[in-house]
């Protein structure tokens, strides 16, 4: 279902964006899921090839999260916000905002709302780094091939360090934490409950990475702040890794299912893209501040990079389902929605699967910029 945030106040859509997290003081979260665990007594290592040489690749690209990267910098959040803002022209660009909560904000708020924004959006990094840990590690154990084990080992320590650095760089960098938002956490605990082990890899490997890469490549762009910089820089390098090895995974697996289980993969790659770009607007935050929902998509709606954004965060996806055989699968179903949502313009845009190399660190990575 496509949100029209024109409407969206007065309807049951209202349900969805004003639904905030209600547990913030639960810290453990279980999750029930019923699959089988798989053993392979076919050891034969390359007998998929891209397989291996992604899993070779991943041996030699690890990263200590401590100590490569410049802890010692100091990083001050308004001072930050602030230049951009005045780099930008200002807070609101041109959205009428004078019937809503934002025409009495002073200067000081919209500098505090740009940084619970901050700390908000590295929050859910943060705990979208611990649903991909949680994925891989159900991978190693679900996915039927010695190729796949082994390269997925490799990505739980991935994530556990990526997870290891947003979380330290919240802590020491930013001024505060945020819960998991309800949708997110509603969309991996789908992932998590399904027991076919190709749906973990869709949600997560296709779907949540392919998002996360498109908004680390934003924010790694817009960001002048040098370490975050470098973070994302080391955090994308692994990411698009990650994306590749759902892509080439996937790809042939598809190819030998019927047209109906092919049409459950589209429905579920559509509805975790909705889910993503239209239920996640930092609610808490709006909450926090004391913006009704209804304000908040006014500024939203009007903003030009909110919009851009939104689009772009389709721009791995789009590709990879093109490169799955999901997009023309059955009429082109798929194909039919990503019309809908105004995000079909990606397909042609480079796939994940080979684009991993082009994301490798090189020598002094400090310097080295990353591609789109
Ligand atoms: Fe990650
Ligand atoms: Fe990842």
């Amino acid at each position: 279902m496509v949100i029209d945030y024109r409407t969206i106040a007065g309807t049951t859509d209202r349900l969805i964006v004003e639904l905030t997290n209600t547990d913030v003081d639960e810290v453990v979260h279980s999750v029930e899921a019923n699959y089988d665990t798989i053993f392979t007594w076919d050891y034969e290592k390359g007998a998929r090839p891209k397989l291996s040489r992604l899993y070779e690749k991943a041996k030699t690209s690890m990263w200590n999260a401590q100590t490569d990267l410049p802890w010692d910098t100091e990083v001050d959040q308004e001072r930050i916000l602030m230049d951009r803002i005045d780099n930008l022209g200002g807070f609101d660009r041109g959205v009428d905002l004078s019937r809503t909560a934002f025409a009495r904000w002073s200067d000081q708020d919209w500098v505090r709302f740009g940084v619970e924004s901050q700390n908000w959006t590295l929050s859910q990094f943060m705990h979208g780094e611990q649903g991909a840990l949680i994925c891989t590690a159900r991978i190693v154990e679900n996915v039927p091939w010695i190729d796949a084990k082994y390269y997925a080992a490799t990505q739980v320590m991935d994530e556990a360090r990526h997870l290891e650095v947003f979380s330290k760089y919240l802590d020491t960098k930013l001024s505060g934490h945020y819960p998991i938002n309800v949708h997110l956490r509603a969309l991996l605990d789908d992932i998590i409950s399904d027991n076919r082990w190709d749906m973990t890899y869709l949600g997560m490997q296709i779907m949540v990475e392919g998002l996360a890469l498109a908004a680390f490549g934003f924010i790694y762009q817009m960001t002048g702040e040098p370490l975050l910089k470098q973070l994302l820089r080391y955090v994308m390098a692994d990411e698009a890794r990650h994306v590749a090895f759902g892509v080439l995974s996937l790809q042939d697996f598809y190819q030998n299912l019927t047209g109906a289980e092919i049409h459950e993969r589209q429905e579920f790659a559509y509805e975790a893209a909705v889910r993503m770009r239209d239920r996640i607007l930092q609610q808490e935050v709006w909450e926090r501040m004391g913006v009704p929902m209804a304000d908040a998509l006014t500024l939203m709606e009007g903003s030009a990079d909110r919009q851009l954004f939104q689009q772009l965060l389709f721009s791995k996806i789009v590709p990879n389902c093109k490169k799955l055989g999901l997009l023309d699968a059955g009429d082109g179903w798929l194909r039919k929605k990503f019309v809908d949502l105004g995000v079909i313009c990606f397909e042609d845009w480079s796939d994940t699967g080979e684009e991993y190399e082009m994301f490798q660190l090189a020598e002094g990575t400090e310097a080295s910029a990353a591609p789109q």
